[in-house]
């Protein structure tokens, strides 16, 4: 089921989101309906305070394939790029933000099982931006240049 997508203002998308610890059939549903949301929306990642959920879950859709990370946590940051984002929380703009080129993380999928996965580029500049709204932090906090988007 498609879930609204709340936008910058609204307090959810400010709090420290708390860790999931049951795996269940709700988790389930959330996953399914931010995947939904993610797509109808065209988007490269959806964090679960987006949809209003404070847990510690993000989506991630990007040429590597489709991600559910549950609790992730980085291992590692390395290097740097310097590129823009936008976000389906901050609609219409877009900004320029410096990332790390070159992540590692540790993470559960919905049954609980643990993984670890590197990324770089752009799956792993989309890892951040997602991992961020976990702790309330928006891109727009380090974009230097918030602009009007193109598209
Ligand atoms: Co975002």
């Amino acid at each position: 089921m498609l879930r609204k997508i709340v936008q910058v203002g609204n307090p959810v998308l400010r709090q420290k989101c708390t860790p999931v610890t049951r795996f269940d059939g709700e988790l389930c549903t959330l996953l399914d309906d931010m995947k939904e949301t993610l797509i109808d929306a065209k988007g490269a990642g959806l964090a679960a305070p987006q949809v209003g959920v404070p847990v510690r879950a993000v989506v991630v859709n990007v040429d590597e394939g489709y991600f559910e990370f549950i609790n992730p946590i980085f291992v590692w940051q390395k290097g740097e790029q310097y590129g823009a984002e936008g976000c389906l929380s901050v609609k219409g703009k877009a900004g320029n933000v410096l990332r790390p080129s070159k992540v590692k993380i540790i993470f559960q999928d919905r049954a609980g099982d643990k993984y670890s996965l590197v990324a770089r580029d752009f799956f792993a500049r989309a890892i951040c931006h997602e991992l961020d709204h976990l702790d309330g932090i928006l891109y727009t906090d380090k974009a230097d240049d918030v602009r009007d988007a193109e598209d």
